[in-house]
């Protein structure tokens, strides 16, 4: 019998794509994957930091381990044990907390070690980077590719730059390179990936010094990996507002691959919250460079991410937070409650807006950003869209458009023809806030 592994994963796109060469690391020491951790030989969770709730639910997990681990004792053979591993996004004080509850706590760039620390006797590939290691894609059209590791810009309220370390940006000829191999049809990796996904704390940053000494930066890598030839969307996350320059405009309304939709993370309405957040930029900056973007892709579909209730957010700063979000009439939008984060610099900053206040804050947001989609979405109704087909359901299936538009592609006659990682036509017959319906024509 195969040792199994079960995979929890939390977190962002790049946590996934951890995991996915984690789970490389485990196939090729002869572990097979489990999605029922109550029989797996080893637990691997890939945790994030982000908020206070998300480590409380890594606590959850331990406490559930302990039951696990003394069941499974009366089954496994003498001498085997159920193991776990955590890594991930993991505070330096939460590494201290977390060894008492898992066998081994790993920084992500020491997953190379996981067969050593197993006691696997097969000899893996020796990689030199940890992103080199070839991921287990989970999904077979839509791959993440990491472009760079780290930021530099600690924010105020982020553990990432604590977490991740520094910026450092792959090479562009190995990025390019890697998507070749992805987009490849007869590729043993994929079946020929629809969708790249180009990864990074901040994307915008992206820079790469060739052996020529000219400097690739992420306006030029978007081209780069636009003329690779055949037919796949290009979508990357995530952007910084004060990098998200002129140039990343025009590349992206040139570049026919990369698609209409960008999330770019304000944070707040507020220039003096955002000085205390340490972002650098002004509201008004962040309007300017929305109105010159949607000068030069006019059908942009946009996202954002907000903190609501930052320490001393008052109800005049949050409204300015309410009106920026009327005014830019956002798709979709990541708001979440601020979450003190020991070691950062808002930490020292009372965190005084009450729960009960970060909540109706969020609500708020929410309901102004359903109005501001809906609105959207009734105009498209009768009109024509690309959806990339991810998921069947019962009477229909589940995609997302260009535009990043979640749909629920309903078949005509043809239904049998569609496949899961297909591009399909399909006419927009009605829609609600965050969903549309289509059906294929
Ligand atoms: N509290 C709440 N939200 C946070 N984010 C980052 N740090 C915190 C925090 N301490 C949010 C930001 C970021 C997204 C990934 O998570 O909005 O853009
Ligand atoms: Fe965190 Fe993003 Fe700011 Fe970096 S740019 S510190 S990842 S919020």
């Amino acid at each position: 019998m195969p040792m199994k592994y079960y995979l929890a994963v939390y977190g962002c796109q790049m946590n996934i794509s951890d995991a996915e060469r984690a789970a490389a690391v485990l196939e090729q020491i002869g572990y097979k994957k489990t999605l029922n951790m109550n029989e797996a030989d080893l637990i691997l969770v890939t945790m994030c930091s982000i908020r206070q709730s998300a480590v409380d639910r890594i606590h959850g997990l331990v406490d559930k381990f302990e039951i696990i681990k003394k069941e499974r004792e009366q089954t496994l053979p003498a001498g085997r044990q159920v193991q776990t591993i955590l890594t991930g996004c993991v505070l330096k004080r939460d590494k201290k907390i977390f060894v008492d509850g898992f066998d081994y706590v790993l920084d992500i760039k020491d997953i190379k070690r996981i067969p050593q620390l197993l006691g696997a006797k097969t000899k893996i590939k020796n990689q030199t980077d940890y992103l080199d290691i070839t991921p287990k894609y989970e999904n077979k059209f839509s791959a993440n590719v990491p472009i760079m590791t780290g930021c530099n810009n600690f924010c105020a309220y982020c553990v990432v730059p604590y977490v991740r370390g520094r910026e450092i940006s792959r090479p562009a000829k190995e990025i390019v390179l890697e998507i070749k191999k992805l987009i490849n049809p007869t590729s043993p990796r994929l079946r020929g990936a629809k969708e790249i996904w180009l990864l990074g704390q901040n994307v915008n940053s992206y820079s790469n010094v060739l052996k020529n000494n000219r400097i690739v930066k992420f306006p030029k890598l978007l081209e780069m990996v636009n003329s690779i030839p055949g037919n796949f969307w290009i979508r990357f996350t995530s952007s910084h507002p004060k990098d998200f320059s002129d140039e990343l405009i025009n590349a992206m309304a040139t570049c026919e691959k990369v698609k209409p939709y960008l999330n770019l993370p304000i944070q707040s309405g507020d220039d003096k919250i955002l000085r205390a957040m340490k972002r650098f930029y002004t509201v008004e900056g962040y309007k300017n460079k929305i109105k010159k973007l949607r000068k030069s892709v006019p059908d942009i579909a946009l996202s954002t991410d907000i903190i609501v209730g930052f320490p001393g957010e008052t109800k005049t700063q949050f409204n300015n937070t309410v009106k920026l979000f009327k005014e830019i009439e956002y798709d979709l939008g990541y708001i979440s409650k601020y979450s003190q984060r020991a070691g950062t610099a808002a930490a020292k900053l009372k965190d005084d807006v009450s729960t009960e206040e970060k909540k109706r804050r969020e609500k708020v947001l929410t309901d102004v950003l359903k109005q501001t989609a809906l609105e959207h979405n009734k105009k498209l109704v009768g009109t024509t869209t690309t959806v990339l087909i991810n998921e069947p359901k019962n009477d229909f299936w589940l995609g997302k458009d260009e535009h990043y538009r979640t749909i629920k592609v309903y078949p005509n006659k043809t239904a049998s023809q569609i496949k899961i990682g297909q591009f399909v036509k399909a006419k927009i017959t009605s829609v609600t806030p965050f969903t549309l319906t289509a059906e294929v024509i």
